[in-house]
């Protein structure tokens, strides 16, 4: 049983409550009396490894001390079995700060707390306190659809740095779709150099060769982020279609699209070709993707007959899983057999669909809650927001927050549940900046649902704690909604 803290704010030298106000949540929070002023950090390793000493490097950069023996900040792998992989015990004194984890995610989880317990301006000190922390979710993800709109190698490397610090662990790249296909495929170039040469609206589009998406994923990697490649399949497949004539059913060459409808394009399920191009283009980024999921889209396949999708699907499963990858797809998939470890993504708000997870979760898959109302990010924040869509209502940065992944669908509940993601669709999104504006600050809100505890979570009290991360925000030069519903400080 774990017992919340209370904090004893104001007096004399203890910690304020304004002192932790970390997001997301952590699990206990016991507040100390004095401060450990980092000016005078010495951080030691006392399980050193490359990886452990890196992350000693990065703390002892964020106290502006540096690395050393017999420091007063004490980095060790340990701790009870509670922690988990993720999760970390972290105590500060005025003299001394020590962070413990099993595990080298788990003091990177720990090095985000501190980084909120500093000030986001003046006095480099932290307020003396214990913290038990560990996530409710092992998968708490972010997506970003880099196919109606193309973002470079470092606009996806900044996103990943913002969600890092909200301890989000999973990087969902949706790769390709009518619009665009965003990844080099050597067996297949012109899907890349045809099918990536243009964009909603009809701009230039692009595409990662694999060299940059390697660079991707070892980047996200060192931020204990993993990138899950989603490769739609068999709708949303004009850019592919276009590249290769001889893939779709009557062979014949379309032009590249631009608009934002979905549900006209499919994959031939008769051809003996499309499984050997789903054979490649699995096999080419299977390899180039050290996670273990492929995530093979399978939403809003309407030009698809129902039979044929429940054979595609069966097919394509197996294709996956030769090349050692457990299969992701939206919920729709739970209307095919799937396989085992399979994880399906919720995101409809239609009820017939939501039946669908219902029954990928009888199968025995977990499912990855992205309920559209809750969690899309391109949807308006409200009727005044310029960017973003509106087809799943608008979205505030409360509703946003205030909602439980296990209580989304009758039957789908905590033993079905792996976790949570924020998928943001690109149809209106032209630069980063659209990008950070419509993620933050829900995605914060999101991260925290994901993390921390449902009992003690409130609207009112989180909140406060948002309006804290202003100033972090706009410091990092986030282009962050100031949603009137938040005291920003
Ligand atoms: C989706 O929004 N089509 C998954």
């Amino acid at each position: 049983m774990l017992l919340l803290a209370v904090l004893t704010g104001g007096a004399g030298a203890r910690a304020t409550p304004q002192g932790v106000q970390v997001i997301p949540k952590p699990v206990t929070v016991t507040a100390g009396r004095g401060w450990f002023s980092a000016s005078s950090a010495v951080v030691s390793v006392a399980s050193a490894t490359p990886e452990t000493r890196r992350i000693a490097a990065d703390v002892a950069g964020l106290l502006g001390g540096r690395v050393g023996p017999g420091g007063n900040v004490m980095l060790a792998l340990g701790g009870p079995a509670r922690l988990g992989d993720e999760g970390y015990d972290l105590a500060v004194t005025s003299r001394a700060i020590t962070l413990a984890a099993r595990k080298p995610t788990g003091l990177f989880h720990g090095v985000q707390t501190l980084r909120q317990l500093l000030p986001a301006t003046g006095a480099r000190r932290i307020p003396a306190l214990t913290i038990r922390d560990y996530p409710r979710f092992a998968w708490r993800g972010a997506m970003l659809d880099v196919a109606r709109h193309f973002f470079p190698v470092r606009d996806v490397k900044r996103f990943i740095d913002l969600i890092a610090l909200y301890k989000l662990n999973r990087l969902h790249l949706h790769l390709s779709d009518d619009q665009g296909w965003r990844i080099a495929i050597r067996s297949w170039p012109r899907l890349a150099t045809h099918g990536g040469s243009t964009e909603v609206g009809g701009g230039r589009g692009g595409y990662y060769t694999q060299r940059q998406y390697a660079s991707i994923v070892a980047y996200a990697r060192s931020l204990y982020v993993e990138v899950v490649p989603e490769i739609d399949m068999p709708g949303h497949v004009h850019a592919a279609l276009s590249s290769y004539p001889k893939l779709a059913c009557d062979g014949k060459p379309s032009p590249l699209y631009t608009g934002i409808d979905v549900g006209f394009s499919s994959l031939c399920v008769d051809k003996q070709l499309t499984y050997a191009f789903v054979d490649d283009v699995v096999e080419e980024l299977a390899a180039l993707t050290p996670g273990p999921w492929f995530h093979i889209g399978g939403d809003e396949a309407a030009a698809t007959k129902p039979r044929d999708y429940l054979r595609f699907i069966g097919r394509i499963q197996r294709i996956v899983e030769q090349h050692g990858k457990h299969v992701i797809g939206w919920e729709e998939i739970g209307r095919a057999r799937l396989g085992p470890d399979t994880l399906v993504q919720h995101w409809n708000l239609d009820p017939a669909k939501t039946a669908l997870s219902r029954r990928a979760a009888e199968q025995g898959a977990r499912v990855i809650m992205s309920p559209a109302a809750k969690t899309y990010l391109d949807m308006k924040y409200d009727s005044s927001t310029t960017l973003g869509l509106r087809w799943a209502g608008y979205t505030s940065v409360r509703d946003a927050y205030v909602w439980d992944p296990v209580r989304q669908v009758p039957g789908v509940g905590a033993r079905d549940v792996i976790g949570v993601e924020a998928p943001l669709w690109s149809e209106t999104t032209r630069s980063l900046a659209d990008v950070e504006y419509l993620a933050f600050p829900r995605l914060i809100g999101i991260a925290e649902v994901g993390w921390s505890p449902a009992r003690g979570r409130s609207w009112a009290e989180y909140r406060l704690r948002l309006a804290v991360q202003g100033p972090r925000l706009a410091a990092l030069g986030v282009n962050f909604y100031r949603s009137p519903e938040v005291p920003w400080r």
